[in-house]
């Protein structure tokens, strides 16, 4: 196992009716900065409970973050912070209204241009607004981590900035929250979480069973619970393991003393950025696309995800890594989610454009051996049309 340090800042309450914590969390005499989406929050039940919960303090409200947020959306927020001298942010909604509001707790204090906090992955930043969430979507596990992915559109690039002062001091996981989810963002959410464990394990082996084994307990959950969530939207429990899932996913559990692989995250972001597509359907293209080009490296715990996770035992290593990978496949379009190029409008052309903007945005060494270049990621583009 390799060498690491671990760091968690984010306090959790899990369950039914959690909401009314708020309470306990923010001081009375604090000035809060409400953040939301497209108005999910406001349809659902969820924002009464939060307006109920912060009874007394003096509430400001900033909604209309995009999926994918926008630095131009967020730069107002930030405006609307300083000008009304706003002591804590609260998010409430997804991955992309926490993302935004880390942004605009770091913003408000930032004393350069905001783009800065992005172009530089957010290493300048020294303090921020302490920011509480109210997550609505199981995905992203932004609800308990450092970091965020912002949009710049006018020039469409789309970063992940991260730091330690964006760490959410808590966040309530009321898996109720998500009955009113559409049917894509539940796709969407199950196999974001699936990405973020298999960039975590999908590698070469390190010994570290503990690790691998909760990689493996967390995929054979979203493989269990997230066809049930698409049937029975309602149930409970469903939804709790999901979300549970979801947040310990990416959380910094996973990545301990392990390889990582982020190549599908990095290259997925350029393709969402660029093209508009949904965050995880990037990811049901590019990770059979990045497992076929890497079949031999990463063959090793391909054969142990086969087995463990789906059962494959029978034929020789070729047959069960091939296998593994195009059960990974159908998992994905049973979610919802087609895995080719072509199934999202489109083809080769998109290829070079994908590329300047990697090599535009450094990302040229990417994988856990820091060896696929942007001629493999042209590979890894063809093997996706
Ligand atoms: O805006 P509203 O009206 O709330 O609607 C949202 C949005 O349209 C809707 N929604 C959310 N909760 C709902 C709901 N609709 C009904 N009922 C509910 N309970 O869902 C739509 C998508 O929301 P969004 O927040 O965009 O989805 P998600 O949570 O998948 O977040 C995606 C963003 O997170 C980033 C992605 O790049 C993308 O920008 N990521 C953040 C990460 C992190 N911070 O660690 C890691 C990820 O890899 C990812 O990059
Ligand atoms: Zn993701």
């Amino acid at each position: 196992m390799n060498n690491f340090s671990y760091y968690n800042a984010t306090k959790i309450h899990f369950g039914k009716d959690q909401i009314a914590r708020i309470n306990e969390e923010i001081p009375h005499d604090a000035r809060v900065l409400i953040t939301y989406g497209g108005g999910s929050i406001k349809t659902n039940g969820v924002f009464e409970q939060v307006v109920a919960a912060l009874n007394g303090r003096t509430i400001f409200e900033f909604g209309g973050i995009e999926p994918n947020p926008h630095l131009e959306t967020l730069s107002k927020a930030v405006d609307l912070a300083r000008n009304k001298q706003v002591t804590h942010v609260l998010a409430v909604g997804g991955g992309s209204v926490i993302d935004g509001s880390k942004f605009i707790a770091a913003g408000a204090l930032y004393p350069n241009d905001l783009w800065e906090i992005i172009e530089t992955n957010g290493k300048y930043i020294t303090q921020a607004l302490p920011l509480g969430c109210v997550l609505t979507l199981a995905a992203t596990g932004s609800e308990m981590n450092k970091g965020a992915s912002i949009t710049r559109a006018e020039t469409k690039d789309k970063l992940f900035f991260g730091s330690v002062h964006v760490f959410p001091k808590f966040s309530i996981l009321d898996p109720t929250t998500t009955y009113s989810l559409p049917v894509r963002q539940v796709g969407n959410g199950v196999i974001d979480a699936f990405a973020h464990v298999v960039e975590q394990y999908i590698t070469y082996p390190i010994n570290a069973p503990i690790q691998d084994r909760i990689a493996e307990g967390l995929l054979i959950t979203l493989i269990e619970e997230g066809p049930k969530a698409l049937q029975n939207p309602l149930d409970y429990d469903v939804r709790a393991n999901l979300m549970l899932a979801a947040t310990i996913a990416l959380n910094g559990t996973l990545a301990m003393g392990v390889p990582t692989d982020w190549a599908s995250h990095m290259i997925g972001l350029e393709l969402t950025g660029l093209y508009g597509l949904d965050h995880a359907q990037t990811l049901a293209i590019l990770i059979p696309a990045v497992w076929y080009f890497k079949k031999e490296q990463k063959k090793a715990k391909l054969l142990q995800y086969g087995e463990r996770v789906w059962g494959l035992v029978d034929g020789n290593d070729e047959d069960r890594a091939v296998a593994a990978i195009e059960k990974t496949r159908s998992f994905f379009i049973q979610m919802g989610l087609p895995t080719k190029l072509c199934d999202y409008g489109l083809d080769h052309s998109v290829i070079p454009t994908i590329l300047a903007k990697l090599e535009q945005h450094g990302l040229t060494k990417l994988g856990e051996y820091k060896d696929i270049t942007p001629a493999d990621v042209k590979n890894i583009l063809e093997l996706a049309l």
